[in-house]
């Protein structure tokens, strides 16, 4: 499968290269790119969502921590310990900078190494999370095709939130890996994307990609979600994942929270697909997980015309970034290794255990 962007790449040697990466913030207007050759650069990029997206960001940070290492061998763990402030959330960007401190002799060549090695594992961890969920989406769509219910719109309705897509990740997404293998296959089916208040990666990034892809994909308002739902036109939920607790509660952009109980009311099957670099076994449930503020501006004026009254009047905003989905509500999580069903603390260190990564201890 062919995309008109490339997420994120080195580009050059070692000692003196750098980190390439699409401005997200830009797109679908812009395809620009940003080259990053400081590690404030990779940090601000980060920071203000140039690139975003759990495994995108860790892949990022590892790179940052190469160039880190081309300004200064001695100060390799000061850099390394700077990216590491950039987004409290996703614990893929801990994960990564962790891997890069452990490279030892460390040296930029094998530094950059084990960046690529962690980009490449992530492109094959979001295949394989790709062909577990496409059984899913397989079962579905042979129900679906067998039902006689004249309510059950024509092929089958997959609703997702935020972006979890090539554009978040080393590969063909997470939460839309599976619709790309499913797309491969031929599968008829069709993709609700939730435009994903304040910063509409919904409808910026997931509906431009899946498109660009010819993946049939109808863009809704977050608000829209229920009626939708209501109109039998969802037959499953997928999304992406932050950071997922050793009892399987999983925190993704706000509003996933919202998805999962509508779910559960109108018995559809939720599901969060995440690679085990997001899994964080230090925390015994999602009650532990950072929740990033955001600025107001991405509520008052998110995208240039202001929408909220002038800050004198004295309306106040609220902007947390994520949202905590707890296991209960999680029909199953789809990892590289195959779905953690039931999602209980048992099954989720099973499956981890069986996991390509140890998981941070
Ligand atoms: O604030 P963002 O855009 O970085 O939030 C991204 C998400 O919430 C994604 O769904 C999550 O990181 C999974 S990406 C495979």
């Amino acid at each position: 499968m062919k995309l008109p962007f490339t997420t994120l790449e080195w580009i050059g040697p070692a000692t003196t290269g750098h980190l390439r990466l699409i401005d997200q913030t830009k797109l679908p207007n812009e395809s620009t790119y940003i080259d990053c050759k400081t590690v404030q650069e990779v940090w601000d990029a980060i920071k203000r969502l140039s690139v975003r997206g759990a495994p995108a960001i860790g892949i990022a940070a590892a790179y940052g921590c190469v160039i880190g290492a081309q300004q200064s061998l001695a100060a390799f763990e000061q850099n390394a310990d700077h990216l590491a402030t950039s987004r409290p959330t996703a614990v893929n960007l801990f994960w990564a900078i962790d891997q890069m401190k452990k490279v030892e002799p460390r040296t930029p060549e094998n530094l950059l190494a084990h960046a690529v090695q962690i980009h490449n594992d992530d492109r094959d961890m979001c295949n394989a999370i790709g062909n577990h969920g496409f059984k899913i989406i397989e079962q579905l769509a042979a129900t679906a095709n067998a039902s006689t219910d004249p309510s059950n719109h024509s092929g089958i309705g997959i609703l997702t939130h935020c972006n979890a897509g090539a554009l978040a990740t080393g590969g063909i997404g997470t939460a839309t890996a599976p619709m790309y293998v499913a797309h491969q296959h031929d599968l008829k089916f069709n993709v609700f994307a939730d435009e994903t208040r304040p910063l509409l990666q919904g409808s910026r990034l997931t509906a431009y990609e899946l498109a660009a892809a010819g993946i049939d994909v109808t863009i809704i308002c977050d608000d829209m979600a229920a009626q939708v739902m209501r109109e039998n036109r969802i037959s499953m939920i997928i999304t992406g994942a932050d950071r997922i607790a050793a009892n399987g509660d999983a925190a993704n952009k706000i509003g996933t929270y919202n998805l999962a109980v509508l779910a559960n009311y109108h018995n559809i099957p939720f599901y969060i697909a995440a690679p085990s670099s997001t899994f964080d076994m230090n925390i015994p449930d999602g009650s532990h997980i950072p929740i990033e503020q955001r600025g107001s501006d991405e509520i008052t004026q998110g995208f240039g015309s202001r929408t909220a009254p002038p800050d004198e009047l004295g309306a106040k905003t609220y902007c947390p970034a994520f949202d905590v989905t707890p296991a209960e509500l999680i029909t199953a999580i789809i990892t590289e290794r195959g779905l953690i069903n039931p999602v209980t603390p048992a099954q989720v260190l099973a499956t981890l255990n069986n996991l390509r990564f140890t998981p941070p201890a």
